[in-house]
C-alpha cells in the first residue's frame, strides 16, 4: 500500500471590509502554516483568486498548472519556498 504525505487546502480567505488593510489575513495565513507544520502536513494547496496568487506567492506558494478560472498553489512545508 502506498503512503501519501499529508495534505491540507487553503480556501476562501475572506476579511471582512471593516478589518481590512491591518495584516489580518499575513496573520491568518501565518497561523494556518504554523498549525500545518505542527501537525505534520506537509504540502498545502491553495485556489487562488483574483490577485491572491501575488499575496500567496509571499508566503512560498507555488503556482501550479491551471486547469480552472483559479491559480492552482502549493507549498512544500519539508523543502520549503519555491525558488
Ligand atoms: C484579500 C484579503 C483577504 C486581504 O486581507 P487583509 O487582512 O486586508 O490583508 P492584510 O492587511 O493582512 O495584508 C497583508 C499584506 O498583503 C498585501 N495584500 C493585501 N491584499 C492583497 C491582495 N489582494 N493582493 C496582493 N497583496 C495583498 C498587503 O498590502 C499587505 O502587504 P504588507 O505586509 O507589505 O503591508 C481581503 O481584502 C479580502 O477579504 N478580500 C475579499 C475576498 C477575496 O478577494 N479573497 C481572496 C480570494 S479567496
Amino acid at each position: 500500500m502506498d503512503q501519501y504525505p499529508t495534505i491540507a487546502v487553503l480556501r476562501n480567505l475572506y476579511v471582512t471590509p471593516s478589518a481590512r488593510g491591518r495584516g489580518v489575513v499575513k496573520q491568518l495565513i501565518e497561523t494556518q502554516l504554523a498549525w500545518c507544520r505542527s501537525t505534520g502536513v506537509r504540502f498545502v494547496y491553495a485556489g487562488a483568486y483574483r490577485s491572491m496568487p501575488k499575496l500567496l506567492s509571499r508566503f512560498g506558494f507555488c503556482p501550479l498548472p491551471q486547469w480552472s478560472e483559479t491559480t492552482p498553489m502549493a507549498i512544500d512545508l519539508l523543502l520549503g519556498p519555491c525558488s
